[in-house]
């Protein structure tokens, strides 16, 4: 302790040597627990900082750093070209079952060849979806990765698999019978390298903001993130790794597979927890199963299971094929891409009025699923791909998403597919569409059908036009029973009494409180009247500004986007939405249709007649019994006042409701004037 408290700079060579190596086995330690275990034992600021202390070091004494440092993850240079390592040990591939029936018969020529009837013992484990590659570790230090390339020869990535923090610099050492330490000379240890599902999204992300080709699948962002010539870019990406067997071991024996994995899993490398030991066919397709069911939920893809012998014996035994073990096979899972034709491209609206062009297909089974629609995303997506009506494409589901079309087979094109145009029109109600960014959008918002329940959740929110009791199940009955069309139809729920008393869960009382809300909000302020309208790009401080600006919702309706891009906080996008808001006649119609029903639509700038609480300012404390307190404060605005949140000398009266907490104190120690609910309904012109 006392040791490292001491300043870097005092050190003595032979001080700092011992330190170095002891702040690296600790280092070690805690990457095994956090990358390989994923149990950590300290907080990330604990571990950040031994590994400052350890940087500060071998940078006052560069002769320290040793290769395995974990400082020397990240160092070299980006390379010219890979060079090539010959493994010792052939990396084979395997065979594949696709049938239950291809998993039965792999097990009988394996008891055949064997000579026996009783039940082989498997060791089943995840087939990762990833590349394979072979780590190479010389008395205990990582020296040479490589991928598995054609099985003979691969590609010297060592750099690049430096980065991957789950892979051990150097090996834990363990005690070995007797209590000698015992390290293997050397140990090729296999493994798929492989990206995790969210970091495979994070890598798109930012992919897509960059305007870059996407990758197809965790897998192609793998290789294409570990044959990275700058270990920097690789580092990047959050690579992983399971290990799953060995090449040249010197200096020890096993005698099955298990012993195998659970020997590197002991020296620091890390084997998926999933795997487990089997009986016979049946344990091999109940764990398919087991597997296939947990697939959704894990976060890295699996593209099936694989059963390998335990016995070493038997697996010598056994024997090779050309290029894969006998001893072993890969029971696939439903594959999640498949080939189909696009009979048409239709648009989806969505709940903001977003334009989703959607494939329709011909029916396909992917992954267990049938699938008859694709999402495309939207129009860039469509002409980045280049999908045609006519065409022959891959579609793809990964985890639980919507399924995709992924890529168009353009060999299979005939000359009589037909490219696709977003429409100008919106499909569901014929407003004009508008762009925003990548996304086409209805502009219909107050009537568009596929918008409806949103545009009225909206309006009649607390901030907007604040009616209590349309919450989210209400306005599903209303619109689903046909009494609300348009966001104007609420002011006419009145006339429609008879048919609201006939809904399931409405009664008499509750009715009227509905309709009384109603009724009360048809005097909002002008900001809160615009914000209501749920203008694309318009919430609440944007409707506050242009209230302030236009002084009505009239001048608004006319102002042009030049106007409107005079105002510093409007940028063109914005202008351009308000402006195709207002020009849209469908919104036009609702907007003269709320006027009718009697909702005033407010004046902003003085006019003759004043509002009662004209530049006084109110603070609300407790509750209040006839309002709510967003109620309160809207009256306030509407008769021309103002709201404070907190009690300051600024505030005029201090509407005092029932059980008043702390503002209340503090506005009576600031001697501020207290008014009862009762005064303040009188203030309004209200009945006590
Ligand atoms: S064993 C002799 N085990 O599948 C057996 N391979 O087609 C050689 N893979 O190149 C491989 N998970 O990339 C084995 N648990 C696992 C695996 C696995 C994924 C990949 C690996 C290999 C390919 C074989």
């Amino acid at each position: 302790m006392k040791k490292q408290a001491k300043d870097v700079n005092e050190l003595s060579e032979e001080e700092a040597r011992k330190e170095a190596e002891r702040l690296r086995d600790e280092i070690n330690y805690h990457n095994y627990r956090y990358y390989v275990l994923d149990s950590p034992v300290i907080s990330d600021a604990e571990f950040d900082r031994l590994m400052r202390r350890l940087e500060a070091i071998e940078e006052r004494f560069p002769s320290l750093v040793t290769s395995d440092s974990p400082t020397q993850r990240v160092g070299a240079e980006p390379a010219k070209e890979f060079g090539t390592v010959k493994h010792t040990v052939p990396m084979l591939s395997l065979n594949n079952a696709f049938t239950e029936e291809e998993v039965v018969e792999f097990d009988q020529r394996i008891k055949r060849l064997l000579n026996t009837e009783r039940e082989i013992e498997y060791v089943a484990e995840p087939k990762m979806d990833g590349l394979a590659v072979e780590l190479v570790y010389e008395d205990g230090v990582f020296t040479r990765g490589s991928t598995r390339g054609d099985g003979y020869t691969g590609e010297d990535v060592t750099q690049n698999l430096r980065t991957i923090k789950s892979i051990p610099l150097r090996l834990v050492t363990v005690r070995g019978a007797g209590g000698a330490m015992s390290i293997p000379k050397r140990l090729e240890v296999r493994g798929e390298v492989y990206l995790p599902i969210e970091g495979f999204e994070k890598v798109n992300r930012e992919r897509e903001e960059k305007g870059e080709q996407l990758f197809a699948n965790p897998r192609n962002a793998a290789a294409g993130s570990l044959r990275q010539l700058d270990p920097r870019v690789t580092a990047s990406r959050p690579l992983d790794i399971f290990c799953y067997g060995i090449g040249t071991v010197e200096g020890i024996s096993f005698s099955t597979h298990m012993e195998v994995l659970e020997y590197i899993k002991k020296v620091g490398l890390k084997v998926n927890p999933l795997v487990e030991m089997v009986h016979g066919v049946k344990g091999i397709l109940a764990y398919h199963e087991k597997l296939e069911r947990m697939r959704e939920s894990l976060d890295y893809e699996l593209d099936g299971i694989v059963a390998k012998v335990n016995s070493l014996a038997l697996q010598e035994k056994l024997g090779v094929l050309t290029r894969s073990p006998r001893w072993a096979i890969a029971y696939k899972f439903a594959p999640k891409q498949e080939t189909t034709v696009v009979k048409d491209i239709v648009v989806g609206v969505g709940r903001t009025g977003a334009l989703t062009p959607v494939a329709v297909l011909e029916p396909v089974e992917v992954g267990g699923v049938t699938i008859e629609r694709a999402t495309l995303h939207n129009q860039d997506e469509i002409d980045r791909k280049d999908v045609r009506i006519g065409d022959a494409v891959i579609v793809q589901r990964a985890g639980d998403v919507i399924p995709e079309v992924f890529a168009v087979i353009k060999d299979r094109r005939t000359g009589r597919e037909r490219p696709f145009k977003m429409p100008e029109k919106c499909p569901m109600c014929g407003a004009s569409v508008e762009r925003i960014g990548a996304i086409h959008y209805c502009t219909g918002g107050l009537s568009c059908p596929a918008q409806l329940k949103e545009t009225i959740r909206h309006f009649t929110s607390k901030r907007a036009m604040d009616i209590e009791g349309m919450g989210e199940k209400n306005v599903d009955q209303f619109v689903e029973q046909g009494l609300i069309r348009d966001v104007a139809d609420i002011y006419y729920l009145k006339d429609r009494k008879e048919e609201l008393l006939g809904l399931e869960r409405w009664a008499e009382k509750s009715v009227e409180n509905l309709l009384d809300a109603i009724e009360r909000s048809k005097t909002p302020t002008l900001e809160r009247l615009i914000y209501a309208l749920g203008i694309r790009g318009v919430g609440e401080h944007l409707a506050a500004v242009l209230a302030k600006e236009f002084g009505s919702l009239e001048s608004l309706m006319q102002a042009t986007e030049e106007r409107l891009l005079s105002i510093p906080e409007i940028g063109p996008e914005t202008a351009r939405s308000i402006r195709d808001f207002f020009k849209e006649e469908h919104n036009l119609k609702v907007i003269a249709k709320l006027e009718d029903a009697g909702v005033r639509f407010p004046q902003k700038k003085p006019t003759a007649q004043k509002g009662r609480l004209e530049g006084k300012t109110f603070l609300f404390t407790g509750t209040l019994s006839s309002f709510s307190r967003e109620e309160a404060k809207r009256l306030v605005e509407a008769e021309g006042g103002m709201t404070a949140s907190s009690a300051s000398r600024k505030v005029d009266y201090v509407v005092v409701g029932e059980s008043p907490g702390s503002k209340y104190e503090k506005a009576r120690e600031l001697g501020l004037k207290l008014i009862s609910e009762g005064e303040f309904k009188k203030m309004l012109g209200l009945k006590e």
